[in-house]
């Protein structure tokens, strides 16, 4: 067995989640000393993340960039791909060799890796120099692991527990926009993933939380914030209150903060009542992510998505129609076990009735103990490097096609900082998620403004100052 026994993680719905007042612990015995955090994964480990340097500043550590000065070093792991266990791996072997020059040097692994027995397993037999491994589940024991730290192994993961923790110092990574977790967990337990073993069952935040967390954020001076979930639409099911996504997002809203996002949606939760408020509500942002996986009703059956084409099709088109200029962006995973031509043409011909926004795209991975894993496939690895070439051309074409409708307009962009695309130019984002790169707006970082946009290309907009908002 690799991953936690699910008959265990099954009676977890028989036990109350506690919900929890985090530690803080505080301590200067690292005062001097020096951390270098890398994250991998999705925006749930960035988030947690930022949990992890409020643990670690809070135990006198100062953050640095430069791995050679670090005296501890914290991995937060992705498990979703095996590529992204690959680039773990590889790095692990630097740090072996570091450890050798720096023995002293304090390396902990955690995030979604360690979750699967098999890597805590390995990590245990093959990579003795990793001081501390631990979990999703309990971040917060990381500060005591650390206090305690003696030079042999800890290894703390495998709770499938998973209580909720509030009032953790975080140390954000931003000014403008910030992350504000609604749930941890998901419960759907899609046939090829990996999360619900890693993260455990849903356990949805108390509104009340939320909204203080939200209206502290405002207070401070935050433009934006990103409701985060793995399912956000299934936000509540687990909760004795009765209230549900729609419900949270419209008291959101009634904060008034500038910006609302959220991610991630899932088609089978998404109700009426949500596209409504989404509706309703000028700071609720029109970009939804909706991931549809495959365009094949028979594959997805096997991935367990509870939805058919026809019916993703209906809800992209109900959503397109009652949110004035949505976008909408996607998740599709290619060669999914015996994944068929005409499977793969039936994906090909969704992403043409959609003409999504963007997506992300990826060849199936299988992940060893979920169910997918199990089933023999016979499509070469060629096939599936083809077919995803030939959906990335044809995303790419509707993502141009969307970004030029943009040029000669003007959209309210929130301006994050310096853009990669050269010295007197910003980069933000307009309220569909459409990246731009901005020139001459250096004052305006940590603002709304309006932007003329003059030029797209298929993952950009280039644009200048303007005077006024179209609508
Ligand atoms: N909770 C989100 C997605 C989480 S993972 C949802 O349900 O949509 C992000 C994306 O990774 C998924 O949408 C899926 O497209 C992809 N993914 C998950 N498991 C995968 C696997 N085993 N192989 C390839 N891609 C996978
Ligand atoms: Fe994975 Fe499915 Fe849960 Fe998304 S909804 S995290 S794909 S099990
Ligand atoms: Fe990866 Fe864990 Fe997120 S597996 S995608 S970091 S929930």
């Amino acid at each position: 067995m690799n991953l936690p026994d699910m008959k265990q993680a099954r009676l977890r719905t028989d036990k109350k989640v506690e919900y929890k007042d985090a530690q803080n612990i505080k301590s200067d015995k690292f005062k001097n000393k020096k951390y270098y955090l890398r994250t991998y994964g999705c925006q749930m480990n960035v988030h947690d993340s930022e949990e992890i340097k409020g643990i670690l500043e809070n135990l006198g550590f100062k953050e640095t960039e430069e791995l050679e000065r670090a005296d501890i070093v914290v991995l937060n792991t992705c498990a979703i791909r095996e590529n992204a266990h690959d680039k773990v791996f590889g790095f692990l072997g630097r740090l072996k060799h570091l450890k050798k020059e720096n023995p002293n040097l304090i390396i902990c692994i955690g995030g979604c890796m360690p979750q699967e027995e098999v890597i805590a397993t390995t990590l245990k037999e093959k990579y003795p120099f990793v001081n501390i491994v631990f979990g999703t589940h309990n971040i917060d024991e990381l500060a005591s692991m650390i206090l305690e730290e003696d030079k042999h192994q800890q290894i703390e993961v495998y709770s499938i527990e998973g209580d909720v923790y509030e009032h953790m110092d975080y140390v954000r990574d931003s000014k403008i926009t910030a992350w504000v977790n609604i749930m941890y967990g998901c419960d759907k337990f899609c046939t090829y993933c990996i999360v619900p073993f890693t993260r455990g069952k849903q356990r949805s935040r108390k509104m009340p939380e939320i909204i203080k967390e939200v209206e502290d954020l405002k207070k401070k001076g935050y433009l934006e914030i990103t409701l985060l979930g793995q399912n956000v639409n299934a936000y509540g099911k687990d909760l004795e209150e009765g209230y549900d996504f729609a419900t949270l997002l419209e008291e959101v809203a009634k904060t008034d903060i500038p910006r609302i996002r959220f991610v991630t949606s899932h088609p089978w939760d998404f109700t009426d009542e949500m596209i409504d408020v989404i509706a309703k509500y000028p700071n609720i942002m029109p970009y939804i992510h909706l991931p549809l996986q495959s365009g094949s009703s028979k594959i997805l059956k096997l991935m367990g998505r509870r939805y058919t084409k026809e019916e993703y099709i209906t809800l992209y088109n109900k959503i397109k129609e009652k949110i004035k200029g949505v976008s909408i962006t996607t998740d599709i995973i290619v060669g999914f076990p015996n994944e068929t031509d005409e499977d793969f043409a039936e994906t090909l011909e969704v992403v043409n009735t959609c003409k999504f926004d963007g997506a992300f795209t990826f060849i199936y991975s299988p992940r060893e103990g979920t169910p997918a894993a199990k089933i023999k496939d016979s499509i070469p690895l060629e096939v599936k490097e083809h077919r995803l070439h030939e959906l990335n051309e044809l995303i790419n074409a509707y993502s141009l096609m969307h970004n030029k409708e943009y040029i000669g307009k003007t959209e309210e962009v929130l301006v994050l900082g310096p853009s990669e695309k050269g010295q007197n130019k910003v980069y933000g984002y307009t309220k569909t998620m459409k990246l731009v790169n901005i020139d001459d707006a250096q004052d305006d970082i940590g603002k709304l403004i309006p932007v003329q946009i003059t030029d797209a290309k298929s993952f950009s907009l280039d644009g200048k100052k303007a005077i006024f908002v179209q609508n």
